[in-house]
């Protein structure tokens, strides 16, 4: 399903990490796109407008971002059960070449907001994101993933995520089946219906 053989040998021959964004060129460009429309659709949707909540937007996700976490699910470090059950196997044939031009591919699409929820909720979720919850420990959110949840570099964009998706990650995080140090401290101190909000408002943000 997923060809190695549809890199050309000469790219192969000079990569041995990822890739730079400017080191991609054309016939890399489409050998990831005709990956990414046959397999990564199935699930992450058309150009990474994924539809059921499970499975994450990765329209406009950073490049690097993608490639750090396709390495993980690689080398098998990112260990949630969602993730050992569908990405392991989705990420073992690719090599970092193909890897850094499936993340660029996803990085150049254009994200979209997602379905608005209730308001109330909204409006704290946004109180949580933008300020935090000094007397909770709870950290603003925004001070790493940008005050519009667009992130930048290694900092996930946010914005227009699934809340079912959001959730999940949170609820890894703090059981470190998703074992990150910074997310893991934050995922912590963060209660249930605060986890709930701050998703909720996420899930409506546009780009
Ligand atoms: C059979 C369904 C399925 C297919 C096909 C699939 N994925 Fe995934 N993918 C998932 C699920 C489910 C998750 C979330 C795992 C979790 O909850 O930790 C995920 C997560 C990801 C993530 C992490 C996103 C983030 O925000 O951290 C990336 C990157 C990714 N997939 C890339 C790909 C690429 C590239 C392909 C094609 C080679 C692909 N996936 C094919 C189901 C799939
Ligand atoms: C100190 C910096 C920092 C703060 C503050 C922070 N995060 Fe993060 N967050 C990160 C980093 C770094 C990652 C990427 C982890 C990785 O590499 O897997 C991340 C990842 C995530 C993810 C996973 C995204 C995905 O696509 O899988 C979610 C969800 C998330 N953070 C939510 C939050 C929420 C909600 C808050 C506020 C309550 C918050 N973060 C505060 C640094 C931060």
């Amino acid at each position: 399903m997923i060809r190695r053989a549809l890199i050309p040998f000469t790219v192969l021959m000079l990569v041995t990490g990822g890739l730079r964004a400017d080191e991609i060129d054309g016939s890399l460009r489409l050998a990831a796109e005709r990956i990414a429309v046959s397999t990564c659709a199935t699930c992450h949707g058309p150009r990474g407008h994924s539809i059921a909540p499970k499975f994450p937007v990765l329209a406009g996700q950073h490049a690097n971002y993608l490639l750090a976490q396709l390495q993980a699910f690689k080398a098998q470090t990112r260990g949630d059960p969602d993730a050992l059950g569908y990405m392991w196997g989705m990420a073992a044939p690719l090599d970092d070449t193909t890897m850094a031009a499936l993340a660029d591919y996803y990085g150049r699409q254009r994200p979209e907001a997602g379905q608005r929820g209730d308001p109330a909720l909204t409006a704290r979720g946004q109180q949580i994101y933008q300020q935090g919850d000094a007397t909770a420990g709870i950290p603003p959110c925004g001070a790493c993933h940008g005050p519009h949840a667009d992130g930048t570099g290694m900092y996930p964009r946010l914005a227009g995520q699934h809340v079912e998706y959001l959730m999940k990650q949170l609820r890894s995080f703090q059981s470190n089946l998703r074992n990150v140090a910074i997310m893991h401290g934050i995922a912590q101190v963060l209660p249930v219906h605060d986890m709930l909000a701050v998703a909720t408002y996420l899930q409506s943000l546009g780009p």
